[in-house]
């Protein structure tokens, strides 16, 4: 068992990246990856506390560690993410498992390596663990963190980093610092030496994309970012995520509508259906304006997947508010929704607001909701059968089956060999469960 290293990524989008970075420094310093835990000697834990149901299981998870670390005390057990950014939080995890090694921020990620070495060192003068958690809300970008990427043909590009918006719920803002955007000429150069790769999809990454370069005197902002991606040669797809509906703009949209390589797919989260839960969550915009929103995208573009991300019982929820969002649902009809049942997190303004709604009738909101989202889901899913839509190859999950999404973002299952991921096929649609469609690869030739 030597040099190896694993890691446990929870969260989000932005997590799954930064532990493709975790990857690249643990790879530098000469580590290769092991295929479970028990096979490595350092066990990274990179952690989301976006709700509590996600803190819970990743302390489960944590302890689960007590094992493997009384087998082989060489072991080391870093926790990383955002989990360990909250106030307090970072202590806390060293002292109520102490069998963790090191404990990392997310300002301060790319000083994992440096850490490591410390560690090694107190260790050869039996002394403890590391706790690094730097509070800096505006840490400067490390272009030089190695990328061990693991989503072929898919790549995660970030173009920013934190978030500013400060929407009442969320822990975001608090644990990922202030917004900062990239330098184009470094995402364009990234993108650039992806695609000569031979990566087929990129993926751009923000809390609010549409907010790109705000923080920057260049001038360039995210519509002017896209045309320059548009302007890169060669058959790629690319994907972005999240926008925000107060700042995705028609120039935007236009600039989707119009690049092939852009897929028309757009994840809008629209949060809650009623003006007054959206004012006192602080999205900035209101029903009226996500729905002259959503009116303008299907204008450019008719066949725009668009999916979203919903969450119910928020403090002050009435029936009639949740109702206002079960609408919004109907009418929309989201081709896909993410729904979340509100958490209070610590330090943030909803926590503190009075009228938390009971569980017992989130769970009934939240039920009703996913009943309605499913039927809709499972009607538009329908009308893909006996069509042929072009997708990318992305993975083989078992022997003999491929999957692969449409451009408009539907999931599509069918049999293949593993050497076709990567590449377009053409499929045509034979059936569906759920959101998942089936179907076979045309002949063309
Ligand atoms: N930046 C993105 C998403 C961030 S988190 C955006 O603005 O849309 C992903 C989703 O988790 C959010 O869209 C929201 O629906 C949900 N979420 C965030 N905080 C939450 C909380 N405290 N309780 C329940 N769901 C939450
Ligand atoms: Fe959280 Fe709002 Fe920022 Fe998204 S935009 S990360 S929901 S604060
Ligand atoms: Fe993502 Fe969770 Fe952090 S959703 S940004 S990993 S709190």
């Amino acid at each position: 068992m030597q040099n190896k290293y694993y890691i446990e990524t929870f969260g989000c989008q932005m997590n799954v990246h930064e532990s493709e970075k975790i990857a690249g420094m643990l790879e530098a310093l000469g580590y290769s990856p092991a295929a479970t835990r028990d096979d490595a000697n350092v066990i990274v834990f990179n952690t989301c506390c976006i709700r509590d149901t996600a803190e819970q299981k990743i302390s489960g998870n944590i302890g689960e560690l007590k094992a493997l670390k009384r087998e082989d005390k060489s072991r080391i057990v870093v926790i990383a993410g955002c989990m360990t950014q909250q106030k307090g939080a970072a202590e806390a995890l060293a002292a109520k498992f102490p069998f963790i090694d090191i404990v990392l921020g997310t300002a301060n990620l790319y000083e994992l390596p440096a850490k490591i070495a410390e560690l090694k060192e107190r260790r050869a003068r039996h002394r403890g663990k590391v706790v690094a958690i730097s509070y800096d809300d505006n840490p400067p970008i490390d272009e030089s963190v190695p990328v061990a990427r693991t989503s072929y043909p898919n790549a995660w590009v970030n173009i920013t980093y934190g978030c500013n918006n400060f929407c009442t719920y969320c822990i975001v803002p608090y644990v990922r610092g202030r917004e900062r955007s990239r330098e184009p000429e470094a995402i364009i150069d990234e993108i650039r030496s992806l695609l000569a790769e031979g990566y087929k999809e990129i993926t751009l990454l923000g809390q609010n994309v549409d907010s790109y370069g705000s923080d920057r005197s260049d001038g360039v902002g995210f519509a002017e970012l896209l045309r320059r991606i548009a302007a890169l040669p060669g058959k790629f797809r690319l994907r972005f995520m999240t926008s925000h509906p107060k700042d995705l703009s028609e120039e935007v949209v236009s600039i989707i509508a119009e690049t092939p390589n852009f897929c028309k797919n757009i994840h809008l989260p629209v949060q809650a259906g009623s003006d007054r839960i959206l004012k006192a969550m602080n999205r900035k915009y209101d029903r009226a304006a996500y729905l002259g929103l959503i009116d303008k995208i299907r204008k450019y573009m008719p066949e725009c997947g668009l999916t979203t991300d919903i969450m119910v019982g928020f403090p002050g929820e009435t029936e009639e508010d949740f109702l206002d969002t079960v609408d919004l649902v109907k009418r929309v009809r989201y081709q896909n929704a993410f729904t979340f049942v509100y958490s209070p997190r610590r330090g943030t303004v909803a926590a503190t607001m009075p009228d938390q709604i009971p569980y017992a009738v989130k769970r009934d909101r939240i039920t009703r909701l996913i009943a309605v989202q499913n039927a809709i889901t499972e009607e538009l899913s329908g009308e893909f059968t006996g069509k042929t839509y072009e997708v990318l190859v992305e993975d083989a999950p078992k022997p003999g089956m491929l999957c692969g999404r449409t451009d408009s973002g539907r999931l599509v299952n069918f049999a293949g060999d593993r050497s076709l991921v990567g590449q377009f096929v053409d499929i045509r649609i034979t059936g569906n469960k759920a959101s998942a469609l089936y179907g076979e690869i045309v002949d063309n030739g």
